[in-house]
């Protein structure tokens, strides 16, 4: 196995320092982190302990199952998933040190999501996907050992299938606190719907044709497209904008994150799926990413990126069906095509690039709209929808209606807002025939802007975009 030490020791020193600031000691206080006990930490969203206790994760050795959809699960399916996160939260009160308990589940996302050092923070960059699917993995096996069955999966909200959009049943049935995967600050009712405009074939599209990992799942210091939409608008639209899904440092008290987030891992294996082009990254410092987690026992653990790369034979799980895009397969290569954004920070398109797109559009290619660190607001934890003028934005008639070209989300870590957001956002928009209509027909240099969804008219305010940089990518489609 590599050396992972390195990001390990750096990551716990800082850790280990932002902690004993926490509990007001300096950092020349050395000698105590003999006596920090590692579920004390995780119990007040605080640094994980030391990794040097943590004991490498070995071989799984379960069979291989699959997580299915959550709308589908029998009923004995449902009563066993309800029965795990029962005993999960019933250790909450039964034993508070335990580390399986529900809150200290929670408490590990809010520790690695808020932003308590930029270092640990596995959001806006290439952790995402892997500490998470980590994350979830540990998760599992505890849920799976507090109702003795280690065959126990995971499901996941595929809320990309359009039928299954509301909150799963079993996450609703009953929609009380006898329910032990109810959640009160939920901003969804049962029977709401997440916005398709959110999680439709065109964000799954952007997602899933993503040409390289940088593009998928970010790099070192920048995230992936669907880390944006779909994820993050999917966490505004349960928590409402101000439910504990809306905030990284709740979203794990909600168990909807958990099945949210196994479709999240489910698109990274889509994506995998989806080309032999579309690898992970080989460099070490990404495989040798570390993270450290209790297990079933109660062992301390660690794990590093390489080990959940292949979740089929290492973690010993499988997806059903995806609805990737069927002409993915046929995509020929993706090819730039400038504007002179830099120039304007408007967006024109010369004649000739105009006829480009409009041929492939005709083939029934892909067109894509980059934006690169768009400035977003990030007073709130909202979905912005991204218009082609101020005027359209001011109208904002929404999906369908004029000048309309996406959505990007805003998913704040700390609801007091004190923290120091990433205020950038990447995005990709699969441009269609009918949007590219609203494009074309543009006189001049279109004028993006972002107006936020569900503002009233008379408050509505339209924001300029202001972002690094804008092209079109294009696909044709071969024969
Ligand atoms: Cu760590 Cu969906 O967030």
């Amino acid at each position: 196995m590599p050396d992972t030490k390195t990001e390990n020791q750096i990551e716990n020193t800082t850790s280990r320092r932002n902690f004993l600031q926490a509990i007001g000691m300096g950092t020349g206080f050395i000698g105590l982190n003999a006596f920090i006990d590692p579920a004390a930490a995780l119990a007040q969203c605080a640094a994980p302990p030391s990794a040097t206790a943590a004991k490498a994760w070995g071989r799984d050795c379960r069979r291989i199952l699959p997580r299915r959809p959550a709308s589908t699960l029998t009923s004995a399916e449902i009563t066993k998933l309800k029965d795990a996160y029962a005993a999960m939260r019933a250790l909450d009160t039964s034993d508070p040190s335990d580390p399986r308990g529900f809150k200290r589940q929670a408490n590990i996302h809010c520790w690695f999501c808020t932003e308590s050092s930029a270092s640990v923070h596995v959001h806006f960059n290439w952790k995402f996907f892997a500490f998470h699917r980590a994350y979830l993995y540990f998760h599992e096996r505890i849920l799976g050992k507090l109702i003795g069955d280690m065959d126990f999966r995971l499901p996941y909200w595929d809320w990309d299938v359009s039928s299954h959009r509301k909150l799963p049943g079993a996450y609703t049935n009953p929609n009380n606190s006898s329910n032990p995967l109810f959640n009160s600050t939920r901003g969804m009712s049962p029977t709401d719907e997440i916005p398709s405009e959110d999680v439709d074939d065109d964000v799954m599209d952007a997602a899933l044709e993503a040409a390289d990992f940088t593009e998928f799942g970010g790099t070192a210091t920048g995230s992936g497209i669907p880390e944006g939409a779909p994820h993050g608008s999917v966490h505004v639209d349960v928590g409402g904008g101000s439910g504990d899904m809306s905030f990284f440092e709740t979203a794990a008290k909600d168990p909807i994150f958990y099945a949210h987030h196994s479709n999240v891992d489910k698109i990274w294996s889509d994506w995998n799926r989806g080309s032999s082009l579309h690898t992970n990254p080989t460099s070490s410092t990404f495989l040798n990413l570390s993270w450290n987690f209790y297990d079933e026992n109660k062992v301390w653990r660690s794990i590093t990126a390489a080990q959940v790369l292949n979740h089929e034979n290492q973690l010993r799980y499988v997806y059903g069906p995806s609805v990737i895009s069927e002409i993915l397969p046929c995509l020929l290569d993706f090819v730039v095509i400038r504007t002179d954004w830099r120039v304007t920070r408007s967006l024109k398109l010369a004649p000739a690039a105009r006829a480009s797109i409009s041929k492939v559009l005709g083939n029934r290619g892909r067109v894509r709209l980059h934006l690169t660190d768009v400035t977003v607001p990030t007073d709130k934890s909202a979905v912005y929808r991204i218009y082609s003028s101020p005027e359209a934005a001011q109208k904002d008639e929404g999906p369908g209606g004029d000048g309309y070209l996406g959505t990007i989300p805003v998913v704040l870590s700390s609801r007091k807002g004190q923290h120091n957001h990433v205020k950038t956002r990447n995005a990709v928009l699969n441009i269609t025939g009918r949007k590219f209509e609203t494009l074309s027909r543009a006189q001049g240099p279109m004028q993006l802007t972002l107006v936020e969804r569900g503002a009233k008219e008379n408050v509505r305010k339209p924001i300029r975009v202001t972002a690094a940089d804008s092209h079109f990518t294009v696909a044709d489609v071969g024969q």
